[in-house]
């Protein structure tokens, strides 16, 4: 039997969702699917027209071993294409090398870095560093191009219409070796002067951290390449860009890998917050021949950065904060995490100023938060809206039920829960008028919801203008998807033909 904190009464008074709810959006969905859309609460709007994709860990559990952490689940792509009024669903797992050999084995096979072990005990898996590549965390059409991105690879290629896993993808060559791409590619939507390109970066660990920044044009070409060094160890998930910046914070991390080698613990177990150290917040100039600067600030772990922007000689970040990093303790199941236990993440505003060196922050948000989101026209430049997943709740940590809407001029919110029952994922925002309209807030967001009243996922419509009034649509799916991690929406249709 589980043992839940649900018997902790100053845990239960608070909470807006039971614990088993919530752990039921993690159990594994195995099944792949095709199907148009049929049971749907309300109207899609017919001028919504395009594809949302989404990737996030679709199994669980291999062969009855379950995993350590679901960032250790292997990549399932969801893609709801809409067109006329109509939503077709179909899923696909990305056929990785370690996803078949283990679906053929019926056994975990690989190590993850959130510390799934292969079975047998740290016998069986010290000394072997060989993680498994699972495709798992962003997936982008870009450059007639569909990637699934997990940051510590290079992209897996589907086929955008039928989400068959087509092979790695090296960008003409670029990526050499299994080079990292990361999962946070930036699309800087150009001006009158400037071309649209999409920024991104790439690790490659060691003593030092080298960061190579990617940027390709429209046709999906890398344009423009160059590799900087940070000292010592960084673990960096996302990154900020403007239109003359790239902007990194290196989390005040160690790295002790000694229980990782001895296969005790998964890299990302060994990580050690230093609440003694500072932030450091790189600044790195998009021209290559220009100088990275490096400012300070305090103690603060961040996976995710909402935007930045140039303003009078400053650059302004905002990025959802935690007092430290939000580990899992090793020893217990990941479904039975306390989240009150946990430090809420929190949008915070960081004001970089490249004069005087200083760094000034400021809360935006004190709701727990996560995945971001803003209009793409907005990406990079001064902006109005930012959207959130939040929590019900107005304090403490507590599983993401409610979308959040806050105007960062008059600091005005607007909130829609699906609490007790409801668990949301990251509001994509997608433009009424499509991408050449700049001066307007209007759009929808999307985001899939777990329902667990009736076990199964809803795609959720939202009219961005008016989140307080509720869904303007729900599809129900005919199952449910496990919790994801981020999706983008292109503008091409790749349903059947209607
Ligand atoms: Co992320």
């Amino acid at each position: 039997m589980q043992t839940t904190p649900a018997q902790v009464p100053s845990f239960a008074q608070a909470r807006s969702y039971n614990p088993e709810d919530w752990q039921r959006g993690n159990d594994s969905q195995k099944q792949e699917f095709d199907y148009w859309i049929e049971d749907i609460e309300g109207e899609i709007p017919p001028e919504l027209h395009g594809t949302l994709f989404r990737n996030g860990p679709g199994i669980l559990d291999i062969g009855g071993q379950r995993l350590q952490h679901p960032f250790d689940g292997d990549g399932m792509i969801n893609a709801i294409a809409f067109s006329q009024g109509k939503a077709y669903f179909r899923s696909r797992f990305v056929r990785t090398q370690g996803y078949l050999a283990e679906q053929a084995a019926g056994q975990i096979l690989y190590r993850g870095v959130f510390g799934t072990q292969k079975p047998g005990g740290w016998l069986a898996n010290a000394f072997d560093l060989n993680l498994k590549d699972i495709a798992n965390t962003q997936v982008i059409y870009w450059g007639g191009k569909l990637l699934a991105l997990w940051e510590a690879a290079s992209p897996h290629r589907l086929d955008p219409g039928t989400l068959e896993t087509l092979g790695k993808e090296t960008l003409n060559g670029v990526l050499q070796n299994d080079a990292g791409f990361s999962a946070h590619p930036r699309i800087d939507s150009g001006s009158d002067s400037r071309p649209t390109r999409l920024v991104n970066f790439g690790l490659k660990p060691g003593l030092s951290t080298a960061i190579t920044i990617y940027e390709l044009n429209l046709a999906g070409e890398v344009v423009q390449q160059h590799t900087r060094s940070l000292p010592g160890f960084a673990f960096l998930h996302d990154f900020a860009i403007t239109p003359n910046y790239c902007i990194f914070f290196q989390n005040p991390v160690s790295l002790n890998p000694i229980p990782y080698v001895l296969g005790l613990r998964g890299p990302g177990e060994c990580l050690k917050f230093r609440s003694d150290q500072p932030t450091r917040i790189w600044i790195v100039p998009r021209n290559p021949s220009g100088k990275m600067q490096m400012l300070e600030t305090d103690a603060c772990f961040v996976f995710h950065h909402a935007n930045a922007f140039e303003q009078e000689g400053e650059i302004l970040v905002d990025s959802i904060c935690y007092e430290n990093f939000p580990a899992i303790d090793h020893h217990l199941d990941f479904r039975e995490i306390e989240f009150a236990t946990l430090p809420p993440g929190q949008l915070w505003r960081y004001r970089l100023n490249l004069q005087t060196k200083t760094v000034e922050h400021q809360l935006l948000e004190k709701r727990c938060c996560e995945f971001p989101y803003v209009h793409p026209q907005r990406l990079g430049r001064p902006y109005h809206q930012v959207y959130l997943a939040a929590a019900h709740q107005a304090e403490g940590n507590a599983p993401l039920q409610a979308i959040l809407k806050l105007n960062l001029d008059s600091d005005v919110r607007e909130i829609w829960s699906a609490a007790p029952r409801g668990f949301v994922g990251e509001p994509v925002f997608v433009p009424r008028l499509g991408q050449s309209q700049t001066n307007t807030e209007e759009g929808w967001l999307l985001t899939l919801v777990y329902d667990a009243a009736h076990h199964r996922t809803d795609v959720v419509i939202l009219a961005a203008e008016r989140i307080s009034d509720g869904p303007i649509a729900r599809l129900h799916l005919k199952h449910h998807i496990p919790y994801g991690l981020h999706g983008s929406f292109t503008a091409e249709y790749f349903g059947p033909p209607l």
